[in-house]
């Protein structure tokens, strides 16, 4: 069996390796025609990207607390459609694949992205 004997955090390169990650994620988003609008207005970019590598080391395992708010609350009333939130995880998808991120692994966070679907379409 090839039961992993790590963390997801170390999976993905911990802190560092996240904030790479979520980097490339948000260029991703800035340049895909199907969401750059959610994200283009943005005020405090810097905010964001600090909240969402904590929140994507939090989730895999780490140490690290998270600071801003649930999914439900962060995107509610945004009407957030079924085709954006495909878009999103195919940024993410991307993003992993440019970090170098092994399809397994890559494949460990699109399911638990998935899961997140019903706190973020039409909420
Ligand atoms: C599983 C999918 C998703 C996850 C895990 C996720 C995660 C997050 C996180 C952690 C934040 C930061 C919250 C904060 O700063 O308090 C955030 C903010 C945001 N998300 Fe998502 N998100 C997802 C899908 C989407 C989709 C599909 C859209 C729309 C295209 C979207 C649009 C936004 C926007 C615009 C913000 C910034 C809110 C603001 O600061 O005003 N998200 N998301």
């Amino acid at each position: 069996m090839n039961t992993p004997t790590t963390t997801l955090y170390d999976r993905l390169g911990r802190r560092d390796g996240i904030a790479r990650i979520t980097r490339a994620l948000i260029q991703n988003h800035l340049a895909n025609p199907l969401v750059s609008n959610r994200y283009a207005q943005i005020q405090d970019m810097d905010r964001l990207e600090r909240n969402v590598i904590d929140f994507f080391c939090a989730g895999a395992g780490g140490p690290e607390a998270y600071a801003g708010k649930d999914m439900l609350a962060t995107h509610r009333g945004m009407n957030i459609s079924e085709q954006e939130f495909v878009a999103v995880i195919d940024d993410a998808m991307a993003a992993l694949v440019s970090c170098g991120i092994e399809p397994p692994v890559r494949n460990e966070v699109l399911a638990i992205l998935w899961s997140m679907k019903g706190e973020v379409i039409r909420v």
